[in-house]
């Protein structure tokens, strides 16, 4: 596996995979790479030829006073990673690199509606910085197909609409969310909590799935059942940001009439904010 650092360097490996009639598989990451990443690699490298990896740690969706000096940055170990899980090319360009005028006059993607509400109301521009920085990294590396976690559900709700409303012809595949054997959805940000919080933590994945359980029993009382499940969390030491149930498809609110509905969750435990997501198709 080849490491670049430049968008010139980049276009040139792809290109020379592309002349040897490879298709692109694109997985784009922050790097403090874990089992879940590990799973987008293998899953992009059963559908293509050539996979490309990137690690960035984006500036541009990072709020103020968010973890973007402390995030953790562990190159040489997520290239082994990278290496094992069988990606070709990983690109780990700087900021400079990424943002060579700078970052105040970049022009912005954004994706309304969607980046309303849950994540993007806590996290003012976060999914205009994602939005762009995944615009460019796409046409950096023009794939045939990337692959993303489903635990970043709005996320994936957000960059689904942007490759459809800008017309990129790039397939966009949705991996599951990878867990502890506790339940925990891992993430790069549980590197954060110290020894009690992480024996806390499964709870947030165990709400999740009592709520599921009580809406496939019948339950349309949507309301009570977060209110129950916020104090649930609130009982075991977390400080929830929001509880929702939401169309699936859509992100709106749900009714009792929807049946394709995603519950979704973010919570601080101590100054970490953990965010974890239940799809449940009550037709499937
Ligand atoms: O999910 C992430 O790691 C980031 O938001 C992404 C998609 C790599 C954009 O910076």
């Amino acid at each position: 596996m080849n490491t670049v650092k430049t968008v010139r360097e980049l276009r040139a490996a792809v290109a020379r995979a592309r002349s040897e009639g490879k298709r692109i598989g694109f997985v784009p990451t922050m790097g403090n790479l874990h089992s879940g990443h590990a799973a987008l690699v293998t899953k992009a490298a059963q559908r293509v030829d050539f996979v490309v990896a990137s690690i960035f740690v984006n500036p541009l969706q990072f709020g103020a006073g968010e973890d973007l000096d402390k995030y953790p940055r562990t190159l040489a170990a997520d290239q082994e990673k990278l290496l094992q899980a069988g990606c070709h090319l990983l690109f780990a360009p700087t900021v400079e690199e990424m943002y060579p005028d700078g970052m105040d006059g970049q022009t912005r993607v954004s994706v309304p509606q969607l980046s309303e509400g849950l994540c993007g109301a806590s996290r003012p521009g976060h999914f205009e910085g994602v939005a762009t920085v995944v615009s460019k990294l796409f046409n950096m590396v023009q794939p045939d197909l990337a692959v993303f976690g489903q635990k970043d559900f709005q996320q994936l709700a957000v960059i689904r609409a942007l490759v459809h409303d800008l017309n990129m012809p790039i397939q966009i595949i949705g991996e599951p969310t990878v867990r502890a054997a506790d339940g925990l959805a891992l993430s790069s940000r549980n590197g954060y909590l110290s020894k009690e919080q992480r024996a806390i933590a499964p709870a947030i994945y165990r709400g999740l799935t009592q709520i599921a359980e009580a809406i496939s029993q019948g339950e349309r009382d949507y309301p009570k059942l977060l209110d129950e499940q916020k104090q649930v969390l609130e009982a075991a030491g977390f400080r929830p940001d929001y509880l929702e149930i939401r169309q699936a498809r859509t992100l709106r609110p749900a009714t009792a009439q929807d049946r394709d509905l995603v519950i979704l969750v973010a919570a601080y435990l101590g100054a970490t904010r953990l965010i974890d997501n239940l799809h449940l198709d009550l037709d499937a």
